[in-house]
Parts: structure tokens; sequence; C-alpha cells
């Protein structure tokens, strides 16, 4: 039978993730994302999504310590970062810096290890490929902060607020894993040939890369940027809505009701509320985009999906648009590893059929 773009159809069995579009609920594990990511770490987290398990108490700072470990990167990486072409887009560059990682030792890491590693070296490839980018000096990576904090750190050469922090952390823990979306396949496809990890990501990493799957966000900021201010709304919208267009980070293929990521990041802009005036205006522009919405399309469920407010949080902390595909990235490349773990525990070889429509 074939089904164009393999369009539900059921490829894989995971314990990884569920997405249960009409309940609106995401499960890391069996567990409700909201109740897995509250007062755990992006490391602890992410160690939940590879293991099912969270990290005893005792054993929370020897995973840190690991992340933290796996950030010293071989200095031939810095060289190669430093011949790519300034003007190459970062996903490209990162690509091509992730499929470079090589350790004699690494593959000989247990399966987790291996997932911390790249993991925790993918943010420091990037802040390094951006200030490259900008002709401004490469900040070495800090022992003393979090996954998350050394991040900021790295991109921006100043110790980042707590708020910041926490922004940013929310969303991350947020977008680590969303069940069997493009490059989430793509990765195992790669490791079920027996390949390995590095390769399995950097195939995720060039999937990642198209505006279908990672580049959404940006369109929220242009919507908000045009909308400018909270009276103004009513007429943009109604405007857009009456010559056909779609308004960007509303609606979703899965979610017929809240999308969960969306209402977790919305507390979180509720929490910084008064602090940015794009966060209040992002506030504001819901409720009404969300009333008109529903007076122009109504039965359809349209509530806005996990973009509208990852832009908002980005643009409140000053991340720029050119890093909010591979900031999405450096979250999804836990799943990515987890999947290549569950792949590599019970693999078979991906290998569809064609059918030949020629003459
Ligand atoms: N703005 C206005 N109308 C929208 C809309 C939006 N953002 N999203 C859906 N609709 C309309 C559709 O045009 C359709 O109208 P119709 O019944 O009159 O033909 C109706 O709502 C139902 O659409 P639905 O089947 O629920 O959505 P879809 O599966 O066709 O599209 C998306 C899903 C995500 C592609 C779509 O909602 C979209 O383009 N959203 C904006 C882009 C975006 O935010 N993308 C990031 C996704 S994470």
């Amino acid at each position: 039978m074939f089904q164009k773009g393999l369009k539900d159809v059921v490829a894989v069995q995971t314990k990884i993730a569920a997405v249960e579009g009409n309940k609106g609920e995401l499960r890391y594990r069996g567990r409700l994302v909201e109740e897995t990511i509250a007062n755990h770490s992006f490391e602890e987290t992410a160690y939940f999504l590879w293991t099912g398990e969270f990290p005893p108490d005792d054993r929370s700072e020897a995973l840190k310590l690991q992340f933290v470990k796996y950030r010293s990167l071989p200095p031939y990486i810095q060289m190669i970062a430093e011949e790519l072409p300034r003007e190459a887009p970062l996903m490209d560059k990162m690509r091509t810096l992730l499929s470079a990682y090589y350790d004699q030792e690494y593959l000989s890491l247990p399966p987790v290890v291996q997932a911390v590693a790249l993991t925790s070296a993918l943010p420091v490839m990037t802040a390094m490929l951006y200030r490259l980018q900008k002709g401004k000096e490469i900040i070495a990576p800090s022992n003393q902060l979090g996954h998350t904090a050394n991040y900021l750190w790295m991109l921006n050469g100043e110790n980042p607020a707590d708020a910041q922090i926490e922004a940013l952390e929310t969303y991350l823990k947020l977008t680590m894993e969303h069940g069997m979306n493009a490059s989430t396949f793509a990765a195992r496809v790669t490791v079920s040939t027996e390949s390995d990890m590095v390769a399995a990501v950097t195939s995720a990493l060039g999937t990642m890369k198209g505006p279908l799957h990672g580049g959404a966000p940006s369109g929220v900021i242009s919507l908000l940027e045009e909308i400018g201010s909270a009276e103004r709304t009513q007429s943009v919208i109604t405007r857009k809505l009456e010559g056909g267009e779609k308004i960007m980070g509303f609606g979703h293929r899965i979610y017929r009701t809240e999308d969960p990521r969306s209402i977790l990041l919305r507390r979180k802009c509720l929490e910084l509320q008064g602090s940015d005036p794009w966060l209040d205006l992002a506030v504001d522009a819901e409720k009404q985009i969300t009333q008109l919405l529903n007076e122009r399309k109504p039965g359809r469920a349209l509530y806005t999906n996990v973009e509208f407010y990852a832009a908002a949080i980005m643009r409140s902390i000053e991340m720029p648009p050119e890093l909010f595909t591979p900031t999405f990235s450096i979250a999804r490349i836990v799943g990515w590893t987890a999947h290549v773990i569950e792949q590599q525990a019970d693999n078979v070889i991906f290998r569809p059929q064609s059918e030949y429509v020629g003459n």
C-alpha cells in the first residue's frame, strides 16, 4: 500500500513520548510533560527521556559534571569552525561541525554517555559558530554553569539573568521530544543501518533545517512586529483573515485543543509579564486573535501552537532570529539521541518499498 509521505503510517513503536492530539497531552515516558519538567533541570529531564528514570539525588551532581566534561571539544573543531564561510547559515555549519565530532574513546562509551556528550557539545558548537559569524571572540565554556546558562554565557559573554535562564530552559525542556517528527525519523533511519549516533544526529540536523520542520517562530515575530500595539490587533488580523492568510503561531496538525507546550510557555510569559513589552503584547494578542479566529472559523478549534509563545520568549531574552532553529535543535537533540538508543536496542533496518510508476 502506498501512502504519500507515510502520513498516518505507524513506522515505530516507542516508549519515549506520546502526543495525544485530541486530549491536548504530551507525555514523556508516560508522564505528563508539565509534571515531568517541573523542578527538574535540563540535564535531569534529558536523562529521564534517555533512561525512563530521573537520576537519584546523589547522581544529579555527577550528571551535571558529565555535561560539563563534554563541553570541552577537541581543538580541531574550532579550527574547522574558523575555516567555514562566515555567511553560511548556522544550521549548515552546525551540521558540519557535529559530523566532524570524533573521539577515539567515544564509540565505546555507553549509549547514554554518548548522548550526554553530543547534547553537551551542540550548544558549544553553536555559540562558537554564532560568535565567529558576528566577528566576535569565542567565549570558553564555563565549568560553573548549568547547560542552559552556559549556552547563554557562550553566546553573549555575560552572566545571564535567572529569569532569562528559566525562560529558555522551560522552552528547551518542552521541545526536547515530540514523537515521530521528520528529524527524529531521519535519525532512526540512519542508525538502523548500524551507523552511529553522530551520523544519526547529523542526518537529523539536516532535516531540521527545512522550513516545514524547524523554521516557524520568526513568522510569529514578524506578525507581532506588524501588530505593534494591542489596539492594532483587531484590524491587522481581520485584514489577514479576509485576504485568506494563515495567522502564524495558531493551529496545529495534531492538537485539536490547546498545545500543552503552549500553555506552559504562556504561564512562563505571564510570570515574566511586565518585564518586557513584547510579552505583554503577545499575551494580549493571543486573547484577541483566538476570539477572532473563533468568530471567523467557528468549530475549527484554533489555538496557539508552541511557536507563538516560543517566539515571544525568544524575543524577550533577546535571542536573535537566526538562532531560533539552532536553539530548537539544541533541545531536540535529546529526543533524537533517545530514539537512537531505543532503535539500537531493538534494531531492524528501515527498508520500505517504492512503487515504479514510470513507462
Ligand atoms: N490562521 C487562520 N486560519 C487557519 C489557521 C491559521 N493559523 N490554521 C488553520 N486555519 C484554518 C484552515 O484554513 C481551515 O479553514 P477551512 O476549514 O475554512 O478550510 C481550518 O482552520 C482548519 O484547519 P486545520 O485542518 O485545523 O489545519 P491544517 O492541518 O490544515 O494546518 C497548520 C495546520 C499548522 C499548517 C496551520 O494551522 C498553519 O498554517 N498555521 C500557521 C503556521 C504555523 O504556526 N506553523 C507552526 C506549526 S507548529
